[in-house]
């Protein structure tokens, strides 16, 4: 199992080109390892394009964030609940529920029927979601225990409607957000208004109508943004002082959900988030009140746990810039193109020779099917695979079939 320290200390020299590299993900002997595999083995053994994730970084990951808690004098009274949305896999979603580390953030019905399909019991299930349809209510009325938040004032309605008298959550946006430095696309509260929870403005609104069909308002939730890293967290600090506010308008709080949001590394630059500053700033803001703590991580907990194998499927200098093609295309690993979040290529094989500036393209006829531009690798024209670190999250689970190339496989190494 990986260690917090081991994971800092990998991460050190900021300046490295190697600065991903970690116990479980190393160069050995000039060869690609991750989890206790050489990576050339398991390309020949999975094929092309698959996704392999390590369940002991997941579980390591998740570990991390418990220590962090713990420290910070959380006891009993926090849940971490792993949003499934990241990665849906079901061996991992299985692999997670034995580990007992984490319930689970879903985000639609199928995905509540997923988690429990995987052993996860409805109760350990906290639902977020917007613009559900008279279906999925009907569907989500099945799973009497599981803790409904409620995101618009037409939500809590339809709620009241099916369930009078019953416990809920409400998403709140409290008008500013944290994620990622400078990437307005993962910001979900901020200046610019959002679909994303009730307002300030509306919350009186909102309280009336859980009176009118006799509902109990158990839990505060918010979500504000994806990616944040150590910089960012006084802006998280804001947004949690922002969301006292709701808890403060209610008189049955029990828990305030703080969604997810935590990043992990894509570049040199970027070091790791200090879990112990985060978990400290949390328990700031929960000391001696009676609030338990729910937070629901994705990309912290997957992200870094999965590399997408792929092979080469070209090389060739085009005007000034060197591609290399590869197997699959954006359409698997959205990421890259939609949020402008680089997945580092990696050779298999780093040989001893000099590095040299690629540009890594897929197989979509889409403009935006660049997976990195400018990476520094070996010279490749002899190689068959390469593979993308950070695949593990919001990648096979939100690929589509566009071009009709939507096939990829999934394994989960132990
Ligand atoms: C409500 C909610 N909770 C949790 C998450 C997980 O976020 P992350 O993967 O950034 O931790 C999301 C992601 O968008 C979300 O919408």
């Amino acid at each position: 199992m990986q260690t917090a320290l081991a994971d800092s200390a990998a991460l050190e020299d900021k300046d490295s080109p190697l600065w991903w590299q970690r116990d479980d993900l190393s160069y050995i002997d000039n060869e690609l390892h991750f989890a206790g595999h050489k990576v050339q083995n398991l390309a020949d053994e999975c094929g092309t394009p698959s996704f392999v994730y390590s369940l002991t970084r997941a579980k390591s990951n998740l570990s991390r964030i418990h220590s962090a808690l713990r420290k910070a004098g959380f006891t009993q009274n926090y849940r971490v609940l792993y949003a499934m949305k990241a990665n849906r896999f079901a061996p991992l979603l299985t692999g997670l529920k034995l580990s007992g580390l984490c319930g689970i953030d879903a985000c639609s019905p199928a995905e509540v029927e997923l988690a429990v399909s995987c052993g996860f019991a409805p109760e350990q299930i906290s639902f977020t979601a917007g613009s559900l349809s008279a279906e999925d209510y009907r569907v989500l009325n099945r799973f009497k225990s599981l803790n409904i938040n409620c995101d618009s004032l037409h939500a809590i309605r339809r709620w009241g409607e099916l369930r009078p008298g019953s416990s809920i959550g409400i998403r709140v946006n409290p008008g500013v957000g944290v994620s990622r430095e400078g990437n307005e696309r993962l910001q979900y509260a901020g200046k610019a208004s959002t679909k994303f929870g009730i307002y300030r403005e509306q919350f009186p609104e909102a309280l009336a109508l859980a009176k009118q069909f006799n509902l109990t308002i158990r839990r505060i939730h918010f979500h504000t943004g994806c990616g944040y890293l150590t910089a960012q967290l006084p802006q998280l600090d804001q947004v949690i002082k922002n969301c006292m506010w709701f808890v403060d308008q209610c008189q049955h709080i029990e828990r305030v959900n703080i969604g997810g949001g935590l990043g992990v590394p894509h570049h040199a630059t970027d070091g790791t988030l200090d879990l112990d500053a985060w978990a400290t700033l949390l328990f700031r803001h929960f000391e001696g009140k009676p609030l338990q703590l729910d937070v629901e991580p994705g990309e912290y907990v997957m992200k870094d746990a999965g590399l997408l194998l792929l092979s080469k499927t070209y090389l060739e200098k085009k005007a000034d810039t060197l591609f290399l093609g590869v197997d699959a295309g954006f359409n698997i690993a959205p990421e890259p193109a939609f949020y402008d979040l680089r997945f580092l290529p990696l050779a298999l094989n780093r040989g001893a020779g000099e590095e040299h500036p690629v540009t890594v393209v897929g197989n979509i006829n889409e403009a935006l099917d660049v997976f990195y531009r400018d990476a520094l690798l070996p010279d490749m024209s002899n190689a068959t695979y390469l593979t993308l670190i950070n695949a593990g999250a919001y990648s096979s689970s939100m690929a589509s079939n566009h071009c009709m190339r939507g096939q990829f496989r999934e394994y989960l190494l132990p």
